[in-house]
């Protein structure tokens, strides 16, 4: 597909088939992420893979019971790692750039799956403590975004857009 098309075309996707996912298409969202750029190539994130139906359902919990996550065949966990970054950066790459870093690493995942024919859904609402005991992350990893993906067993129209107009200054 077209980028711009893959662009315009994604939607959230929060009901999934139970089909599992391709082992291939799950390696080319996870080689898309490790394309994403980062400060000073630090890539200062942990890409959680989880398969388990126990961890998925801990993650739906701990995301305020967003059961939805549960029923994506595999979903991935994006963790901003501070101390990766700080080494050069000090308190910028560990207060931004880190948080940054795995924002656009889950941006690129989420186009990734779109173009495979997958869904997925942002999530960012959940308990960080819950999320890390969830996956086994130690407690210096800040649980920034959980990505379930799947098949998509809906077909979510268009939602609302600022106009350009009030969206951008140009200065
Ligand atoms: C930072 C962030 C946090 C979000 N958190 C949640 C969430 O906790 N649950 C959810 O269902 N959707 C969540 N979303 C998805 C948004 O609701 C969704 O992207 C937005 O409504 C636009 O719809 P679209 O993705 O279909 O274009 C989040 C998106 C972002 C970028």
């Amino acid at each position: 597909m077209d980028f711009f098309d893959t662009v315009a075309r994604r939607h959230s996707i929060r009901a999934f088939r139970d089909v599992e996912v391709e082992r291939e298409k799950i390696d080319r969202i996870l080689e898309t992420i490790n394309h994403a750029p980062s400060a000073g190539d630090l890539q200062a994130y942990q890409v959680y893979l989880v398969h388990s139906r126990r961890q998925r359902l801990a993650l739906a919990h701990a995301a305020l019971d967003q059961m939805f996550i549960s029923e994506a065949p595999v979903v991935l966990v994006f963790c901003a790692t501070p101390q990766r970054s700080a080494i050069k950066y000090g308190q910028r790459g560990e207060q931004l750039y880190a948080l940054q870093d795995a924002t656009i690493a889950c941006a690129y995942a989420q186009l990734a799956t779109s173009t495979l024919g997958l869904g997925a859904a942002w999530v960012g609402s959940f308990d960080e403590d819950a999320v890390r005991r969830a996956i086994g992350a130690p407690g210096d990893e800040i649980p920034i975004a959980i990505l379930p993906v799947g098949y998509p067993a809906e077909a979510p129209g268009w939602t609302p857009r600022r106009s350009l107009r009030d969206l951008v200054r140009e200065v």
